[in-house]
């Protein structure tokens, strides 16, 4: 049986270490989680920083083959929220002492969606006196764009990779122009090079995944040296092709296993990055964010677009808070982060250490 030592000596891991990790059960299991913490509390501490997600709307270009608001998906209710309405969520978040909030809506490309989204972004800077943090997830865009939104105050971007294995981004991604994965790469290397904190992330459980594609995953994190992740277990949408190979998934139980184990493996390997505790986590687990937290991760999204809008941004299904309001979530997580032994660190923006760490800045 391998010891803690092990783990925490090896400053490498290989790709068989990852597999033998991700394998880990029992006695093991917790030895890498005892690791895991160990070095979560060396590093990045127990203060766990807030983004104010704003989902702002589900209308989006592309036909991603697991996403319940992919554009064929007839049975989605579209909707996009007024600049008004996304403000007062940022307000909402400002108010109640979020550090950062994040900006995320289906992928969209076009000069007014552009414009659009920098117009909100002088807002923000107004409401917040330059303070926030602002975070964009809103997929393939041109360089120019991404210039042009980082000038007018964002100063993070996620764009997962989803699968960093071509080959198995390709089995969960229609075959053409618009969903290829050199040209995802190619944005995500724009983004870190035009100067972004860039994180990135994959989905796990997916069908085809192999042992070695989610190895692959985190070195591929590590050689990209990406600032922040954001990683969560697959969860079947009914309204989406890959719901046909359901019964070749593993348990729910299994997956977030498996993002639990990745989310620990991920913190040993990258100590200063931060890491996201999915959403997707809590569909399977009431208290699967919290677990996250506590072998790791050390950034939460609590969501605050408005509740009436809530029940459509349906990625998957079982989306935990879809009744709530951002008050409710706000007290929610406070008992709930408290109750792991962390503490959310309100009015912080919490970049990424290892951002500061890799570029000198
Ligand atoms: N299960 C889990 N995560 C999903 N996403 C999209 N569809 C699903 C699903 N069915 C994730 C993708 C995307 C993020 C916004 O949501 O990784 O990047
Ligand atoms: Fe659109 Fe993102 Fe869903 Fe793909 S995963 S269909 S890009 S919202
Ligand atoms: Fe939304 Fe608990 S986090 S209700």
């Amino acid at each position: 049986m391998k010891q803690v030592d092990a783990i925490l000596n090896k400053n490498r891991f290989s790709r068989e270490d990852i597999v033998y990790w991700l394998k880990a059960e029992g006695e093991e299991k917790t030895r890498l989680f005892e690791a895991s913490q160990m070095i979560k509390s060396q590093y990045v501490g127990k203060r766990v920083y807030f983004r104010g997600l704003v989902e702002f709307s589900n209308i989006c270009s592309k036909n991603c083959y697991y996403c319940g608001i992919r554009r064929a998906n007839q049975n989605a209710e579209r909707y996009n929220l007024t600049d008004s309405e996304i403000l007062d969520a940022v307000r909402f978040a400002y108010e109640n002492r979020y550090g950062s909030v994040v900006l995320q809506g289906g992928e969209i490309s076009s000069p007014a969606f552009a414009r659009r989204i920098t117009g909100l972004l002088r807002r923000i800077q107004e409401i917040s006196e330059g303070t926030l943090g602002v975070t964009l997830s809103l997929g393939e865009q041109p360089e120019e764009v991404y210039r042009e939104w980082l000038e007018n105050g964002a100063h993070r971007y996620l764009l997962r990779i989803e699968a960093s294995n071509p080959e198995l981004y390709n089995k969960i991604h229609p075959e053409d122009d618009i969903h290829d994965y050199h040209k995802r790469l190619e944005s995500l290397r724009t983004l870190q090079k035009v100067g972004y904190q860039t994180g990135t992330g994959v989905m796990i459980g997916l069908p085809f995944q192999t042992w070695e594609d989610l190895a692959g995953d985190l070195i591929f994190m590590r050689d990209f040296d990406i600032d922040m992740v954001g990683m969560g277990p697959y969860i079947e949408h009914k309204d989406t092709p890959l719901y046909q190979y359901r019964d070749q998934l593993v348990s729910e139980e299994e997956r977030f296993q498996l993002t639990l184990k990745m989310t620990a493996i991920l913190r040993i390997m990258m100590k200063d990055i931060n890491i996201a505790a999915a959403t997707a986590l809590q569909a399977i687990d009431p208290i699967g964010r919290e677990k996250a937290l506590k072998i790791g991760a050390n950034v939460i999204m609590p969501n605050v677009t408005p509740g009436m809008y809530r029940n459509n941004y349906k990625l998957y299904e079982n989306k935990p808070c879809t009744d709530e309001e951002a008050a409710d979530c706000t007290n929610c997580l406070d008992v709930r982060i408290g109750m792991v032994g962390d503490e959310i660190a309100y009015g912080e923006r919490g970049d990424p250490k290892h951002y500061y760490n890799r570029t000198g800045k």
